[in-house]
């Protein structure tokens, strides 16, 4: 099986959140069950940077629009992953993050930047690409690459079969009308049935609309995305395709994730030294001015700061649970409100509550192993991947019972602790108090230190490694090759509620 995978993100190289870490960690995993995998990727400067030596595979020009033509690099990674780049300096060689720049605002030509990634990526799998290798699936990525099934199907003859998996709903990839002519998209693509979206040309929708499946990162999620209330205005288009849509959970690399191996933290340990964790709580609270008090139930962030998260709710009870004798520490990056409401908090409580605003890896894994829990109260999560880091370093997550974070934490109700099963603590509203409420439960079960460690070692021993899934996905993969070449299924469009005006935001 070949598999050609479109990607916006890669990690450690680029990475913005969790896309990054599964499109380094799900190709491995289907190269080590025997698929052919390669991952397509903008030729970023730390990409560049990171792999001096590079053949050259092809150059290519993109006709009737006003896409960059680029170069098509091989490299592979030192453990043998093969990475197809596409180097247009024009559009990639840029300081600032993937999407944005260095103030945070989004790059103006993001579609043609993703215009190319997905019209790359479509021509690669398509009869009309030159080259030697062939795959038999494309595997797009979130809406940066989602247009090129809608490339395949309107401008290209399509050969291998189209897979989307969308990572996160919230962000759709949504520009002017305008723009489908710069594309090199023709007009007849503009219309309910392909890429139109309200009058503008939306590439998630084009995407969800023309592939021949669609997945999401958890089962749960690819429920919950059909309903108004969490399909960001895709869910009756969403609907009309259920029948080609399902949810195959994110794993993690549990071989760079490994509390017994992680060259971040201050001391490592297993399930069965767990006492060593306090070492690491003792050097987080050191590193970030906190009060050295092993009694306090130590709280731990480590998030973008956007609304998604549900951060707000955590502001709200900021004061309480200092008042309860709780420290928190948390690493983000994003909105400046958010980002400036952490920092008032933490000079408010310089003892207590500790912000760093920023992008650290390091400081993440140590957050990761010397808190006691974790926190991720998301208003949505797609799947969610701190969570299970978390569990992973025995640290304890309280989540809201959403989307991914529903289907990989079990509540600690007296039976599931006494049964062994609990992970973590789980509540349903998203509210300031459904919050505090978990997070005073527990508080309560941590000061038992017996039960809590039931609650950790259950968490250790969770297999959220990636070989289960890939399975899934190389099965899914064989079931939609075998139909390739046959149109997708025709979807009765509808149009979608007031919520579908909101913008994506990169
Ligand atoms: P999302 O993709 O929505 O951001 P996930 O939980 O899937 O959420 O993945 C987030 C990933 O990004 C995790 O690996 C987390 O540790 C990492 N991360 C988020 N913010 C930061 C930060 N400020 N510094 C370091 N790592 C971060
Ligand atoms: C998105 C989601 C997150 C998910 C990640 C990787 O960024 O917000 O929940 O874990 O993608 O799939």
């Amino acid at each position: 099986m070949r598999i050609l995978f479109a990607t916006p993100e890669l990690s450690p190289w680029v990475k913005t959140g969790g896309l990054g870490d599964v499109a380094a960690a799900l190709p491995r995993a289907l190269s080590a069950l025997g698929a052919d995998v390669r991952i397509l990727v903008p030729a970023y400067p730390g990409l560049l940077a990171a792999f001096p030596e590079r053949s050259f595979v092809t150059e290519f020009q993109h006709p009737g629009g006003r896409l960059y033509g680029a170069r098509l690099e091989y490299t592979e990674t030192a453990d043998g992953l093969k990475l197809w780049m596409i180097d247009c300096p024009a559009y990639y060689a840029r300081v600032g993050m993937p999407y944005q720049d260095e103030h945070g605002r989004d790059w103006p030509d993001n579609y043609l930047r993703f215009g190319l990634l997905s019209r790359t990526a479509a021509w690669l799998a398509s009869r009309e690409s030159t080259l030697p290798w062939q795959p038999d699936i494309l595997h797009c990525n979130d809406w940066q690459s989602a247009l090129a099934p809608a490339y395949l199907r309107y401008t290209l003859h399509g050969a291998a079969a189209t897979l989307v998996t969308i990572h996160n709903l919230a962000f759709q990839g949504i520009f002017p009308a305008s723009t489908v002519a710069e594309l090199g998209m023709p007009p007849e693509s503009f219309h309910i049935d392909g890429v139109e979206y309200y009058g503008s040309l939306s590439f998630l929708k084009a995407g969800l609309q023309t592939a021949d499946w669609i997945t999401t990162v958890s089962p749960n999620y690819a429920r919950e995305i059909q309903s108004p209330e969490y399909g960001f205005g895709l869910d009756g288009l969403l609907r009309h395709r259920s029948a080609r849509l399902s949810g195959i959970l994110n794993g993690i690399d549990t071989a760079t994730r490994d509390p017994a191996a992680d060259a971040y933290i201050r001391c490592r340990y297993d399930a069965a030294h767990l006492e060593c964790k306090i070492e690491n709580k003792r050097s987080l609270q050191a590193r970030l001015g906190l009060a050295l008090d092993e009694r306090a139930p130590l709280l731990g962030v480590v998030s973008r700061l956007t609304a998604q998260k549900g951060l707000d709710l955590l502001a709200a009870i900021a004061d309480d649970l200092v008042d309860c004798g709780a420290q928190l520490v948390l690493l983000g990056a994003g909105e400046h409100a958010f980002q400036d409401g952490f920092l008032d908090l933490a000079h408010r409580h310089p003892r207590r509550i500790a912000a760093v605003i920023g992008y650290d890896d390091g400081l993440a894994r140590q957050i990761e192993a010397g808190s006691d829990i974790f926190l991720m109260p998301s208003r949505f999560e797609p799947c969610g991947l701190g969570q299970m880091y978390a569990m992973r370093y025995g640290t304890v997550p309280v989540v809201r019972a959403t989307g991914g974070l529903a289907d990989t934490v079990v509540d600690a109700s007296p039976r599931a602790i006494a049964e062994s099963r609990a992970t973590g603590f789980v509540f349903a509203e998203a509210s300031a108090p459904a919050l505090m409420q978990a997070i005073r439960r527990a508080i309560e079960v941590w000061h038992d230190a017996p039960r809590w460690r039931r609650l950790q070692e259950a968490g250790m021993r969770q297999d959220f490694g990636w070989a289960a899934s890939a399975r899934r996905y190389l099965e899914l993969y064989g079931s939609i090759a075998a139909g390739a070449g046959a149109p997708p299924a025709r979807v009765v469009p509808i149009k979608p509620g007031p919520a579908g005006r909101r913008r994506a935001r990169h």
